[in-house]
Formats: C-alpha cells, sequence, structure tokens
C-alpha cells in the first residue's frame, strides 16, 4: 500500500525513480510525485493526480531532466487526505529545506499538527506526512540554532531520529535535505523497507520490485531501524542511534518474473502461471516414492504441530479463503482442532490462546498490517507462530517461529490469485505432513500426494477452457448481482470466486454455503440472476443439486462447475464448465480457477483495469 522508491549514488536520478515508480504501481496508485536535489541545490519536486504516466508528462514539460544523482518517489494509495496533487507525496516543511515520501500512518499527527501550528508553521495538505515533513524541519532547525553538533554528525540523521521519537504509529520513510545534497536518510517501523546495495549507490524501495533491475544484494531493514546512505557509505542504526550490523542477502526473483510478457495484463499472467507456480511450490517437498512429505521450514516444531492443542488460521481476503480450506484439510486429514480467523478479528477480539495453540499466518506479501498483528498477538500470548508466505524476506517471514514459502513468484496483479492456490498446497501438504503422523494410511496418504503431484497437468486442462468461460461470463456480466455457492471444501472457494469477482468487475457478489442460501439469501434470487455453482463430485454432491433446483425453480440461471463425465448436471444447469475428478479435498486447487477466469473476463468485458481495480492497491500495510 503506498510505494517508496530512492536513490542516492552517481547516475542520473530522475529515470531511476520513475521506473521505480512504475513498478511498485500496483502498490498504490491515486497519484504520484518525486523530489531530488538539482544542480543548484535546490529541491525539485513534482507532483500529479493519476497513474506514473500522469507524473511522466508534468516532467516531460520541463524539457530538461534534472540531472540530480539523489532523489525519491512515491506512489499513493490515499489514507489521510482526499486525491489531490498537494496531498501526493513528496512533502515538505515548511522551509522547502527537508522533503519526505511515507508509507504507513502517523497516528498522532492531529495532536503534533496543533502543536506544530501553535509553533507558527504552515501546512498546506491534510496529510500525516505533512506533518511529519515539518516536526522534522522543525527540530532541524532548532538543532542547527543551538549549533551543538559534534563535527562529522548528520544534522539531518539526528533531526529524523529526533522528531520519530514523537510519533505514534507506522512508517516507511525516506528524507532529503538541501543542506545534506549527499545523504539519504530511510527508516522503518511496520512498513516494509529494503535497501538496494550497488556500486557507489543505493536504491531503497518498499518491495524489492523496484531493485532487482538493480541489484540483488540487499539489506532489509527492522522495525525501529534507519539508514545513513551516501554514495561512499553507509550506515544503520536503530532510532536511538545504537549501531546495527547489516546483514547483506540475496534477492531471489529475477526481473523477468517481474515483467508482463506476452499477457496482456498481470492476472491473466498469474491465473496462467498457476500450474508452474505449483511445480515451483511442491518441488523437493513431495517425495512420491517414499510416500512422503519433506516441509523443511516445520522440520523443527513437528511435535509441537502433532501435538497442537488447536490450530489458528489467520490472514486477510483471499488469503484468509486459503485458511478456511485449510481448516478444512487440517481437521478432515489430520484429524487436528483448527480455526480459521479473519487477523483483524483476532487481534482485537482478546483472544484465548491455551497452551499447544500453534496459530499460522498465511500472507502473500507478508506484509499486511492486519495479519502482522494478530501472529504477534498471538505469539506474545505464548503460541508458537509459523507462517505461510510467497515474500522472501517480508516482515512475517522474518518474525515468525518458522514456516514454508511458497515459491510461487512475484505475484503483481492485485487481484490474488496463484498465491492463493499456492497457500492451498502448502496447507494441503501440511495436512498430509501431519496426517501421516496421526491417523492417516499410506494407501491415502499416497493417494493424496499422487494427486497433488497431478494438479499442474490438469490445472492446465481446465486453463484451456478459458474461451468458454469467456463466452459464458460474457452473457452475463452486464448482470449487477452474482451468487456462488458451494459445500464443504467448495464453500471457501465460493467465498473466493465472488470476491475475485467484485474486486476487479465491481459487480455486487455473495459466496456462501450452499445450504445457507435457504436461510435468507433466497430472497435475492431473480429471474435471470447468474448463480455460480461448485457442483464437483463428493459426499454432498446430492444435496447440491437439491440447492440448484431451488435456484432454478425461482428464474436463477445456473453456471456449475461439474467434474468432468458428469451428464447429470447438465440437466440443471444453463452451462457447465467441466474439471478433472480428483479427490475432494483437493478438488479447490482447480474449481478455483474457472471462477478465475470469469472474473477476469467479466473485468474485461465490462472495461474496468484489471490489474488495478478502483479504490484497492496490493498489499494493505495500515490496519
Ligand atoms: C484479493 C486480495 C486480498 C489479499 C489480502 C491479504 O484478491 O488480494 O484480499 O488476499 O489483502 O493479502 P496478503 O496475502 O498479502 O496478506
Amino acid at each position: 500500500m503506498c510505494g517508496i522508491v530512492a536513490y542516492v549514488g552517481r547516475k542520473i536520478a530522475q529515470p531511476l525513480l520513475i521506473e521505480g515508480l512504475k513498478r511498485l504501481e500496483y502498490r498504490g496508485y491515486d497519484s504520484a510525485g518525486i523530489a531530488v536535489i538539482d544542480q543548484s541545490g535546490d529541491l525539485f519536486i513534482r507532483r500529479a493526480v493519476g497513474r506514473i504516466s500522469v507524473l511522466e508528462s508534468v516532467l516531460q514539460q520541463d524539457k530538461v531532466q534534472c540531472q540530480a544523482s539523489i532523489g525519491m518517489g512515491h506512489t499513493r494509495w490515499a489514507t489521510h487526505g482526499t486525491v489531490t496533487e498537494l496531498n501526493a507525496h513528496p512533502h515538505t516543511d515548511d522551509s522547502g529545506h527537508i522533503a519526505l515520501v511515507h508509507n504507513g500512518i502517523i497516528e498522532n499527527y492531529a495532536a503534533l499538527k496543533k502543536f506544530l501550528t501553535e509553533k507558527g508553521h504552515t501546512f498546506r495538505s491534510q496529510t500525516d506526512t505533512e506533518v511529519l515533513a515539518m516536526l522534522i524541519g522543525d527540530v532541524y532547525n532548532d538543532i542547527k540554532a543551538r549549533n551543538h553538533l559534534a563535527a562529522g554528525t548528520s544534522l539531518l540523521q539526528k533531526a529524523v531520529q529526533a522528531a520519530l521519537h514523537e510519533v505514534e504509529g507506522t512508517y516507511g520513510i525516506a528524507v532529503i535535505c538541501k543542506d545534506e545534497p549527499d545523504t539519504l536518510i530511510v527508516a522503518r517501523k511496520g512498513s516494509p523497507l529494503i535497501i538496494g546495495v550497488g556500486q557507489d549507490e543505493y536504491i531503497v524501495a518498499s518491495d524489492a520490485s523496484a531493485i532487482v533491475g538493480h541489484t540483488a544484494q540487499v539489506i532489509y531493514l527492522n522495525d525501529n531501524e534507519m539508514a545513513v546512505l551516501r554514495p561512499d557509505s553507509f550506515r544503520t542504526t536503530t532510532i536511538d542511534d545504537v549501531d546495527v550490523h547489516p546483514v547483506v542477502t540475496q534477492l531471489e526473483n529475477k526481473l523477468e518474473e517481474y515483467e508482463l510478457g506476452d499477457y496482456p495484463h498481470y492476472m491473466l499472467k498469474e491465473i496462467f502461471e498457476q500450474p508452474h507456480a505449483i511445480e515451483n511450490c511442491t518441488r523437493g517437498r513431495l517425495e512420491l516414492r517414499e510416500n512422503r512429505v519433506v516441509l523443511g521450514g516445520l522440520a523443527n516444531f513437528t511435535k509441537e504441530l502433532l501435538h497442537a492443542r488447536r490450530i489458528i488460521l489467520t490472514g486477510q481476503g483471499t488469503a484468509w479463503h486459503a485458511g478456511l480450506v485449510g481448516d478444512y484439510l487440517l481437521e478432515d486429514l489430520a484429524k487436528i482442532v483448527t480455526e480459521a480467523t479473519y487477523a483483524s478479528e483476532f487481534r482485537y477480539r482478546n483472544p484465548l490462546v491455551e497452551d499447544n495453540t500453534v496459530v499460522i499466518a498465511i500472507s502473500q506479501s507478508g506484509e499486511t498490517a492486519d495479519t502482522l498483528a494478530a501472529m504477534r498477538e498471538a505469539k506474545e500470548k505464548g503460541a508458537l507462530s509459523l507462517g505461510i508466505v510467497n515474500a522472501v524476506g517480508s516482515t512475517i517471514a522474518r518474525e515468525v517461529d518458522g514456516g514454508v514459502y511458497l515459491h510461487a513468484g512475484p505475484e503483481i496483479g492485485v487481484a490474488s490469485t496463484k498465491a492463493f492456490t499456492c497457500q492451498c498446497v502448502v496447507l494441503t501438504m501440511l495436512a498430509l505432513y501431519l496426517g501421516r503422523r496421526r491417523f492417516m494410511s499410506p494407501q491415502i496418504h499416497q493417494e493424496l500426494i499422487d494427486g497433488l503431484a497431478s494438479i499442474p497437468e490438469l490445472m492446465n486442462r481446465v486453463l484451456q477452457q478459458s474461451d468458454l468461460v469467456r463466452q459464458i461470463t460474457e452473457e452475463y456480466c452486464e448482470r449487477e448481482n452474482w451468487l456462488f455457492l458451494g459445500r464443504g471444501y467448495q464453500y471457501p472457494v465460493a467465498l473466493e470466486g465472488a470476491l475475485k469477482l467484485k474486486e476487479i468487475s465491481y459487480i455486487h457478489a455473495e459466496g456462501m454455503p450452499a445450504a445457507e442460501m435457504k436461510h435468507g439469501p433466497i430472497a435475492l434470487i431473480s429471474d435471470g440472476m447468474p448463480v455460480v455453482f461448485l457442483a464437483t463430485r463428493g459426499y454432498q454432491y446430492d444435496k447440491v443439486i437439491s440447492n440448484i433446483e431451488e435456484v432454478r425453480a425461482r428464474g436463477g440461471k445456473i453456471i456449475a462447475v461439474a467434474t468432468e463425465g458428469d451428464e447429470n448436471i447438465k440437466r440443471y444447469s444453463q452451462h457447465v464448465i467441466y474439471v478433472p475428478d480428483i479427490h475432494e479435498s483437493l478438488q479447490p486447487l482447480l474449481t478455483v480457477v474457472p471462477l478465475q477466469l470469469i472474473a477476469y473476463h467479466a473485468a474485461l468485458h465490462r472495461g474496468c483495469n484489471v490489474d488495478k481495480p478502483r479504490n484497492l492497491a496490493k498489499s494493505v500495510t495500515v490496519e
């Protein structure tokens, strides 16, 4: 949520910042801006409402590109203050010496603003960020006036440290000052920042996508840490100025993985990448001949997991839906009491965390504020904390006691697709890993790991039906209300199908257990309303057919996702999308694919921006 990129080195900063902002645009795209220190030693700032392309046009009007080799950029997802140029970042103090970009929320900004206003400062925007810029400027001028800094100490560093001590809330910030034109200061608490280490240069960003094209050497800044970066030196400290030994690590993903390639949209690319992503996710983890699942990141916690009194799966949105699939899997296959809970609810309901509770945080980005807070809460209450995360080096991944990476590759489309299926795959592997050590027979285990290994190939068969799904979708995509219904393992898939449709095509959709429909929502069904039924082979198949009948009797149009070979279903449905036959516990991995495609084709047909839906941004780093 919001993207930051900052550079200090020997190259011209401006094109680098724009390129970085384009890569970060999926994290927020209502307005953007850059600040650099130009040759005459002044701050050069340009901001614009809209996409990065709008900012680029604004910059082109300047005719001459600024030659500065220090600067920063920001792409915004508004929290405080409407979407206007004045509210876009970077913000400056009122002397115009200091510029700042910020991700996060300054919670005590109102009190700070009052204090600074009373001191005579004048604010131009409605943002919390401007308050922080002003505070840093105020402290800077105070220290300067007292003139008591030891030689060689950065005044800007001292001012940032002092200001951050006054701040409550979360931040990932980059700061520059025209009086220290070779110094870039960055700091974090609760909002990710990664420092890319190059040859005589540093490129800092809120995620690796803006760094990977420049260097693979990175330092992940921890909460309450900051760095003072100059072309020829850097120093990492805590906010309290205690030196921190920087750990330089290697980025895992390659630049090509962030590229669109031949696809028109990231979402479509990521839907079609799923078979490959699942192969990567299961590589080295499914040992078919030995009939074994190997999960290295959990090896030290097997005992705790096997004797867990309760497993709590927590996440938000799509990740929570995967958690719900995991809830069914772990109870059904491993016979462990499991609960899937929204992280945002868990965190604030003063949850009971009994002895032997294991909390598993599920998150693509590893940065979702609610999920992170829930995981910390559970950990503080004594639970073993584990993570199922895609982004390597992310905050959740670093803070949990152990866990499993998805290895799905970067997910850029705002609507999560391949992360969902890989999260379900990891949860399936976990259920098998534990199930086999508890009550599961070797035969069932073998059947299931063979089934899981066959998913990429079977999924490719489902993907080949994209055109059929498009035709069906186009028939109904002017309808403003859809329902998605499923039972058992298919209930979370119904929720996921509805979420995908609403978030990218702005069609109102609800997902629910098929049986729940009779308890109220059936009143919604009107003539011609599209209702997607997950009607695959399984022990509740007949019950689903009864639910289909109830909808048909009220004029609903049935789109069934059914098992290949099921001819019977055609008698009840206007349309059937077939998926290959597989064990019930593995079906969500196949049935979700047509629903992702329905959402994609509906959004496209309705002229929506598939990868950057309105009001949304990838990775929600505020609570
Ligand atoms: C929906 C979607 C969101 C995320 C949710 C959690 O398509 O992408 O619902 O699933 O914001 O994000 P992560 O997985 O990054 O914690």
